[in-house]
């Protein structure tokens, strides 16, 4: 391992989130709004050849975990060559992906053959035209048929990412709850964020014990889980169910200090932390010849500096 991955907290990164497209099929409106976001014309955007070496490049470095994220993810072609050969880079414990579910079960036993191990598919509601009026689209039966593509695959648990809205879905949680009851599960219901323009209002977030306190009414036999220190979720157990519980707070008690995650971008943009704005392109360098020695520098570099950053503002620093 090298000290390329520790920044000036001393923590060692060792998750890395690389986003593969910036488009999706879905136009939730937290998200996006619904014209769609400005895309990065295609030859700016890394090849899966350019995502391989610089995978390879981290995971040599010590990264475990590699998660797929997008836009959505399985929009691009490519998708399933991207797996495998991320599969196949010696040292890497998890591939996962988080997905909106909607052409994966199609696709789910292909992606499974070139070692994707773990998949979170997000769905913020049970009712398919409250589905329709939050992401702009159809499609809830597909999420639906995803899940169950996911448990009969064998993936365990499925995760299942809700974004509590209140006035949206906070009349839901006991039915999304119901999901763990007889399904290896991990429903994980997440406090609003502001990101961007995505009408974020303060009170449509609902707290973690607010959402926690509306389970326990319904179920008596709700068990705190142990966590692991990186883990951003909160994990219960409920007596008797197959499944599993967790609140994700990202608002009400954030979870930096045990962040260990790092972000390429679908551009070859690097970044340290969600909320912060520095970037460092790896593509540019990339494509005028650097080395792996001169790229593992400014990887190095910004895993450090970008941290430093909030240090010295004085900034929170948000996960
Ligand atoms: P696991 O690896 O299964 O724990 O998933 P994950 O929580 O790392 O990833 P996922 O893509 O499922 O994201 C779940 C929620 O966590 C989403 O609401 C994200 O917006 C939020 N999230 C992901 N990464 C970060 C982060 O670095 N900081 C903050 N504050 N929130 C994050
Ligand atoms: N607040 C909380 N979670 C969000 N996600 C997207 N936007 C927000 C937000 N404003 C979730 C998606 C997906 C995950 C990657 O992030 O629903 O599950
Ligand atoms: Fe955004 Fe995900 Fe919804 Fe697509 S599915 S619009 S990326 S939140």
């Amino acid at each position: 391992l090298s000290d390329m991955l520790i920044d000036s907290f001393g923590r060692f990164h060792s998750y890395l989130r690389i986003s593969l497209t910036e488009r999706c099929n879905l136009r939730c409106q937290y998200c996006m709004p619904a014209e769609g976001v400005e895309l990065t014309p295609k030859p700016q955007l890394l090849s899966s050849n350019e995502i391989i070496r610089l995978a390879d490049l981290f995971v040599a470095a010590g990264v475990e975990k590699i998660r797929l994220t997008g836009g959505e993810p399985t929009i691009r072609k490519d998708i399933e060559d991207i797996c495998l050969q991320l599969s196949n880079l010696k040292g890497l414990k998890t591939l996962a992906m988080t997905t909106n579910g909607i052409t994966l079960a199609r696709k789910l036993p292909k992606l499974k053959e070139c070692g994707l191990t773990s998949i979170n598919i997000s769905l913020d509601t049970l009712i398919p035209a409250k589905f329709e009026f939050m992401t702009r689209r159809k499609g809830h039966e597909k999420v639906m048929e995803a899940i169950n593509a996911a448990i009969d695959l064998g993936y365990d648990p499925v995760k299942v990412n809700c974004v509590v809205m209140r006035g949206f879905n906070d009349d839901e949680i006991v039915d999304f709850v119901e999901l763990t009851r007889d399904k290896p599960v991990n429903v994980r219901f997440i406090e609003f964020m502001p990101f961007d323009g995505n009408v974020w209002n303060v009170k449509k977030l609902v707290s973690y014990y607010e959402m926690r306190d509306k389970v326990v009414a319904q179920y008596a036999g709700l068990i705190r889980l142990q966590d692991h220190p990186t883990d951003t979720a909160k994990n219960y157990g409920i007596d008797g169910h197959r499944g599993t519980v967790s609140f994700i707070t990202s608002m009400t008690e954030h979870f930096c200090a045990g962040c260990n995650r790092l972000r390429l971008l679908a551009d070859g943009n690097f970044k340290v932390c969600l909320f912060g704005p520095s970037e460092v392109s790896l593509r540019d360098p990339l494509r005028s010849g650097a080395n792996d020695d001169a790229l593992r520098e400014i990887i190095g570099a910004a895993v450090v500096n970008l941290r430093r950053i909030y240090q010295i503002y004085g900034l929170t620093y948000v996960g």
